[in-house]
């Protein structure tokens, strides 16, 4: 049996920190309301010069030096992103030139939040059948330059980062069980509305921004997330009490403590950055995992629920053997 190890992970967030005293300059918001209703303390912001691809690239390396490997041993680059640097090459084929690697395959994974779990399901197949035997799996965002800084019941929410990890084949143990949704009936609650097809004017305007129906997408939300959490321990034959680590997608911390809940699971075992990351879309989930790595809380061997949902909507699970 092959599997697909992460034998390393890495991360990187923009030097400029946006703290919620600075947004209350901007919106008419509290720091109050921001911390009670979403968990969110600061955010990182890129600054005016920087794109996704340098966080990328920045994330990228950390995870190559983390595995102890060569740029050049990566046979497949996936690069999750709804915010890339240009409408095309993709962002992975940018990511792999400065890398420095030539002819791998290379591509771009659209899913929203869900974005790193589509871009990590997708991955794990091309190392399961062997076609690839080392992959650069990045989820990175510059959500800053899609938001409305005049819409406080967004741009409070949404952040700037990039997480990467390395996965290897391996006889013995990684990813056990991956698990992707979408239901595109729900375009409308979460979106940026405009794009190439629709509303071409606004987006030469520069008014592309995201739009959400905050309410009604957290409702479903922890529903989804609820069954996400059955479909995978069903699927595997496990309990609740079997997962070390949840590391969920950080969009607001009233969700990730009713997946919490849902799993019986002491919010000691929940990984959560949302209070200084925000809600970084694709980056969320690999940054989490590296910030947990790196701190000597997860450890080799330990059993990994990775989840997000998203904007489509889109989600998904991955269930992973440290
Ligand atoms: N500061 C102060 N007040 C704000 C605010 C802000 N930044 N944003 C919204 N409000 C106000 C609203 O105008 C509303 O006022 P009203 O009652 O006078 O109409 C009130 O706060 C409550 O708004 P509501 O949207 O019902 O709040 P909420 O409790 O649902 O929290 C979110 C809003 C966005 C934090 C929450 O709905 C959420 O996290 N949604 C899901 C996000 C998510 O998962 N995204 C997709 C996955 S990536």
């Amino acid at each position: 049996m092959v599997y697909a190890r992460i034998t390393g992970t890495g991360g990187y967030l923009p030097e400029n920190i946006m703290t919620n005293a600075d947004l209350e300059k901007i919106v008419d918001t509290t720091d109050k309301w921001i911390r009670d209703r979403t968990g969110i303390e600061q955010r990182h912001i890129a600054l005016e010069g920087q794109t996704m691809v340098d966080l990328a690239e920045a994330a990228s390396r950390k995870a190559i030096e983390a595995a102890n490997i060569e740029a050049q041993d990566i046979e497949l680059i996936i690069l999750a992103t709804s915010t890339p640097d240009k409408i095309f090459p993709s962002s992975a084929c940018i990511l792999q030139a400065r890398l420095g690697i030539h002819g791998c395959p290379a591509f771009d994974i659209q899913a929203v939040c869900s974005g790193f779990i589509y871009a990590l399901t997708v991955a794990e197949k091309f190392i399961k059948s062997g076609t690839s035997k080392k992959a650069l799996v990045v989820g990175a965002e510059i959500f800053s330059r899609i938001l409305n800084w005049e819409d406080r019941s967004t741009c409070v929410l949404f952040a700037d980062g990039a997480g990467a990890v390395i996965l290897e084949a391996n006889d013995e143990t990684g990813i056990i069980s991956t698990h992707i949704h979408a239901d595109g009936k729900y375009e409308n609650l979460l979106h940026v509305p405009y794009g190439i097809g629709d509303g071409y004017d606004q987006v030469k305007a520069g008014k592309a921004f995201v739009e959400m129906k905050g309410n009604e997408v957290f409702k479903v939300a922890v529903n989804t997330l609820g069954r996400i959490v059955d479909e995978t321990l069903a699927a595997n034959n496990m309990m609740k009490s079997d997962i070390d680590w949840l590391v969920p997608h950080q969009a607001n911390i009233r969700i990730i403590t009713a997946t919490a809940k849902k799993l019986k699971m002491s919010m000691d075992q929940v990984v959560v950055t949302i209070n200084k990351h925000g809600n970084t879309s694709a980056a969320s989930v690999p940054l989490a995992l590296d910030v947990a790595v790196r701190d000597g809380r997860i450890k080799s061997n330990e059993l990994l629920l990775l989840e997000a949902f998203g904007g489509g909507f889109t989600w998904g699970s991955v269930l992973v053997r440290y």
